[in-house]
């Protein structure tokens, strides 16, 4: 069954940019990123957003939904009232390109900054072997799309432009802990120390743990829980750990 929605649609660019009001059809089935994408072929066909999958796996149609960061293509229209405004914005914590389409790049500059896998030396490519309950920790990590809904969503980035040289956000500092617990990371041969790095180049300090990263995961992550929350467990396990606080004074003389 068929009916008229109205929907809120941000338009604008760097410059600035105001809510635009559209009344749509909405059909049966559909979802949000349906809805933007018939008004580019009706009302607006200039309306500027990005997507590439629309099956929840790209990453790409993040956006807000209501105030609620969420994936345009996973966005059911059946959750709203028909009644309802649905007021779609773009995420707020990175500029605005245009629209719907925000510049992510602080998110591929901050992915750069973790040192990458080093694998064990000796070892050959098919040869690694890990205990299964090592492969599941990590793949749970694996299954990030880089959404960045996350990095959208954490208060330490989002309402604060100031925080972003030196916090990598919920993302990269669940990559950082993928890293430090996997068992077959040789980066620490090569002098790259994860544990101080996550501490001291990627901002792991600034998280206080309110999990809204969590929440708006689309693949249920559990970032905190699993990933940033063990990391902090692990660095300060480290900075208190008598043998290591000895060792760091003997080196120190
Ligand atoms: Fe998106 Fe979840 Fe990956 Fe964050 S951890 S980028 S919310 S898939
Ligand atoms: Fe931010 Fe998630 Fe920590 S929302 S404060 S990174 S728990
Ligand atoms: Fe790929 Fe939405 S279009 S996740």
């Amino acid at each position: 069954m068929s009916y008229q929605a109205h929907f809120k649609v941000w338009r604008g660019d760097a410059d600035g940019g105001g809510l635009a009001g559209f009344d749509v059809t909405v059909n049966e089935g559909e979802v949000v990123l349906d809805i933007i994408h018939r008004l580019q072929a009706t009302a607006a066909p200039d309306l500027a957003v990005r997507w590439n999958c629309k099956a929840g796996k790209c990453g790409s149609c993040s956006a807000e939904i209501n105030g609620r960061p969420r994936l345009m293509c996973m966005t059911r229209m059946s959750v709203f009232d028909p009644a309802e405004t649905i007021t779609v914005t773009p995420m707020r914590a990175f500029p605005v390109v245009r629209d719907l389409v925000t510049d992510v790049s602080y998110n591929y500059a901050k992915a750069r900054e973790v040192a990458s896998f080093v694998p064990p030396p000796g070892v050959g490519p098919g040869e690694y072997r890990m205990r299964q309950q090592d492969v599941d920790r990590v793949q749970e990590f694996r299954k990030c799309i880089e959404c960045f809904l996350c990095q959208n969503t954490c208060h330490v980035v989002r309402d604060h432009e100031e925080n972003k040289p030196a916090f990598a956000g919920p993302r990269f500092l669940m990559r950082v802990a993928e890293l430090d617990m996997h068992p077959l990371d040789a980066a620490a041969e090569t002098g790259v120390d994860r544990k101080a790095a996550a501490r001291a180049e990627h901002g792991l300090g600034y998280c206080n743990i309110t999990k809204c990263c969590t929440e708006v995961c689309p693949e249920q992550i559990k970032i905190t829980d699993n990933a940033l929350i063990p990391l902090k467990e692990r660095v300060v396990d480290r900075s208190y750990d008598p043998l290591v606080w000895l060792g760091n004074k003997i080196r120190r003389r």
